[in-house]
């Protein structure tokens, strides 16, 4: 048995758009507008239901209970607190989250909030959303809101989940809502989200509140595929894209110099005003990776990284991700070793497979050895070493997977959407058994 350190803090983790459903009873967000434009999302899926959460939260917690499971990650919908983008706040929304919290409490489960897991009230994209400056004191009003609310009955905090997907995936690639084209809307974008959270962080310290709070960041380790000078290059441009952009920032009070550069072309960075980088760098009390997979970068010229994506050989996921463990290891040495040993958490790993059921039940093995690698992989890095106080997998529920709709399946828990059952898989059984052993038995 290899055991995690004493007080590892285990969970499971979802998002307020990919479960809660309620359509009715919250403001329209940017993925609501955004799944009815044709082609945008598989199936032409929507979050109006979803996994009815608002409506099954009892019987949700409840199951996080028989599974075990002590800590729950979920974020709070900003447009169901403040429905029309303005400071008229929805009673309501934050009932609902109120009763969650007891509901939580009661069977002794303890949540980590995030603030924004990407939910924008449209209202507040038609004034420009994230490309907006003035969205930065509209995020610290409403956080301010859930702070007076809750801030004395959540001890872990999360600011932003994954600002490169919002500014890059959102603004840059139009992938994921508002679907924009624009790498300086890109830019701004990015800006703002991590000017937010620094601004948040300053809040919630002046509060003098109890509890933890940090960011959550998408990150990857990015490999050269070949040898050479300009794969390697590749493979450091596509790091300062992906991962650099926002840790440096955060960390280190400064954007990185070489991509800075890279950059250049497309923006003067006039939206980075005095004193902006000093806020975005206030201190955390920890960082959250979200890990999935690994990249293998190639020189592409034409590209604007002028970096192209290589195959590493290993298997994938029904994402089309490739599994490899020791990228996880490899970031978070690397986290510690040029960041100053931060705190961390993986706030999500997890993968999706085709699962079935069959006689009531749903096997995934697959799942079970993707988790399984991927924990050893968080032992092998605190063994070397790492602060890595806490893993949470993703997901709770199978969800909506975004542009993926309810075609990718990523939960613990199989759900029918058509009866809404839920279906405990054997990875559930299996994750079980790992927090009550504390340990892999490997
Ligand atoms: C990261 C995101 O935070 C989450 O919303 C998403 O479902 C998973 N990755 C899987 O893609």
């Amino acid at each position: 048995m290899r055991k995690f350190p004493e007080h590892f803090v285990w969970g499971t983790a979802t998002s307020s758009f990919q479960i809660e459903g309620g359509r009715e009873t919250r403001g329209e967000s940017i993925w609501d507008q955004f799944c009815k434009n044709p082609g945008k999302v598989m199936n032409g899926d929507h979050g109006e239901v979803a996994c009815d959460h608002v409506n099954r939260y009892k019987d949700d917690v409840q199951l996080m209970k028989d599974l075990n499971v002590p800590w729950y990650r979920f974020s709070i919908s900003w447009s169901r607190i403040f429905p029309n983008g303005d400071r008229v706040v929805n009673e309501e929304g934050l009932k609902f989250y109120e009763d969650l919290l007891t509901e939580l409490e009661n069977r002794n489960i303890k949540p980590a909030v995030t603030l924004y897991h990407w939910d924008l009230p449209q209202a507040l994209q038609d004034k420009g959303g994230w490309m907006n400056r003035d969205i930065v004191d509209e995020f610290v009003h409403y956080c301010d809101v859930i702070f007076d609310r809750f801030g004395d009955r959540v001890s872990n905090w999360i600011t932003h989940n994954e600002p490169w997907v919002v500014s890059w995936l959102g603004y840059g690639s139009g992938e994921h809502a508002p679907g924009y084209r624009d790498i300086p809307a890109f830019l701004k974008a990015a800006h703002h989200v991590l000017l937010s959270h620094g601004m948040v962080v300053n809040r919630f310290r002046e509060r003098k509140l109890q509890g933890e709070i940090g960011i959550t960041l998408n990150l990857n380790s990015s490999y050269a595929f070949e040898e050479s000078a300009s794969s390697k290059e590749a493979a450091v441009r596509w790091d300062g894209f992906l991962n650099r952009w926002f840790l440096d920032p955060v960390f280190k009070g400064q954007y990185p110099a070489d991509m800075v550069q890279h950059y250049g072309v497309y923006t003067d960075f006039s939206f980075v005003k005095n004193g902006d980088l000093e806020t975005i760098s206030a201190a955390v009390d920890f960082l959250g990776i979200n890990y999935y997979s690994i990249s293998y970068l190639t020189h592409k010229s034409g590209d604007w990284l002028d970096a192209g994506h290589e195959s590493g050989g290993h298997r994938r996921t029904a994402m089309g991700w490739e599994v490899h463990a020791k990228g996880l290891s490899d970031l978070l040495i690397r986290l510690k070793e040029d960041y100053e040993n931060p705190v961390i958490y993986v706030t999500e790993n997890g993968a999706a497979y085709d699962d079935e059921v069959t006689n009531g039940e749903v096997q995934d093995p697959e799942r079970v050895q993707y988790l399984e690698e991927h924990l050893d992989a968080c032992l092998d890095a605190i063994d070397a070493g790492v602060d890595l106080k806490g893993y949470f997998a993703w997901s709770f529920l199978d969800n909506f997977e975004w542009a993926f709709g309810y075609s990718k399946r990523f939960g613990l828990v199989y759900v029918d959407f058509e009866t809404q059952q839920r279906i405990p898989k054997e990875s559930a059984k299996w994750f079980q058994q790992v927090i009550l052993n504390n340990g892999l038995k490997i």
